[in-house]
């Protein structure tokens, strides 16, 4: 059967019964279910091979919704929120009793953002309980991009994909915690931090905790390939390497190779963060032992890019 579907009013009676629905939005595609049933939230960890370790985020129509999941709204937050949702940065608020503990993996904070698709956003609004929702992909592989992506790894998992087309922004979102009078960015993601100097907040960067793994997508190893991957500063002789098993995905360098993938060859990092996870999962297919990667410039998107890029290239 298949599962891909534009279906809201299908959606909608699978998610009201507990089950699992693939769910577009402008970062990656999620793995939806009701967020207030533990039931179907203990579905979606099950699906991913998820440890419960690894807290989920809670999707919500709009930031209205926001003060019924959580205890209060630090103003910073609230002019955050009402700046850049429906969008690509996710807030986390001390968290109600109605969120249940298997959400935040016994947190006291829960993890929201509104998303900015509108075939999801019709969703949300039909329903009467939000959506937890991770990517869509089996735990610490690379992230799904479009519906085909998610049924191609968890198609027995899910009762239906929401197909919305391929994600406009291609990396998760950006998580932000309001902590000791500062803006602290737990994850690098589709809302560039440079952004937020609007705000005249301290930022405090806090993404490399690997003892506290958490936290999010924080593993050293995440997004992976499954054949070896290694990150490079720059690939400047892609055509004098003599090894036909190498797979190679360079920032804007181009070859005949046609195991050789550029993420943008006019240098745009919205363009290069769309193709990230699609070419990932391309080159991952291909016959070869070897993906090398190459970094990209280390400014706005270009940091969710390199984040993703390094997490996969880690042992
Ligand atoms: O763009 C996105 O954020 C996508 C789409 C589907 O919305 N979702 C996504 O979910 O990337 P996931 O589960 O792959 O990553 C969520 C991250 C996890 O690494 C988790 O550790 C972190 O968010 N997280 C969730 N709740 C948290 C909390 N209370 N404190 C710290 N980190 C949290
Ligand atoms: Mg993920």
């Amino acid at each position: 059967m298949n599962k891909i579907s534009t279906d809201i009013q299908q959606a909608v009676a699978f998610l009201t019964e507990g089950r699992l629905v693939g769910i577009p939005t402008e970062t990656v595609y999620g793995l939806a279910a009701n967020a207030l049933d533990p039931l179907a939230v203990a579905r979606i960890f099950e699906a991913k091979r998820r440890p419960t370790f690894d807290p989920l985020i809670v999707h919500v129509p709009d930031f209205k919704a926001v003060s019924l999941y959580v205890k209060n709204i630090p103003a910073p937050l609230e002019a955050i929120a009402k700046a850049f949702w429906p969008g690509p940065v996710t807030l986390l608020f001390e968290k109600k009793d109605i969120i249940p503990d298997l959400v935040t993996s016994g947190l006291e904070t829960v993890a929201i953002r509104v998303p900015n698709h509108p075939l999801t956003l019709e969703l949300l609004a039909a329903l009467d309980f939000p959506l937890a929702a991770p990517s869509a992909n089996p735990f610490g592989y690379i992230s799904p991009t479009t519906a085909q992506h998610v049924v191609d790894q968890l198609e027995n998992e899910v009762s239906m994909v929401l197909d919305g087309g391929p994600c406009s922004i291609g990396v998760e979102s950006t998580i932000l915690q309001w902590s000791g009078g500062k803006i602290k960015v737990l994850r690098w993601g589709g809302l560039s931090v440079d952004d937020l100097a609007a705000f005249n907040a301290q930022i405090e960067v806090n993404t490399h905790s690997t003892s506290n793994p958490t936290a999010p997508g924080m593993l050293t190893s995440h997004y992976s390939p499954r054949k070896k991957m290694k990150l490079v500063s720059s690939i400047s002789q892609i055509n004098e390497v003599e090894n036909q098993r190498i797979g190679f995905l360079t920032w804007t360098s181009k070859s005949e190779n046609p195991m050789h993938l550029t993420l943008s060859e006019t240098g745009n990092v919205a363009e290069a963060s769309q193709n990230l996870f699609s070419f990932l999962r391309k080159l991952d297919a291909m016959d070869i032992d070897l993906i090398i990667a190459e970094k990209v410039p280390d400014i706005g998107l270009g940091k969710a890019i390199n984040d993703r890029l390094t997490r996969a290239a880690a042992e």
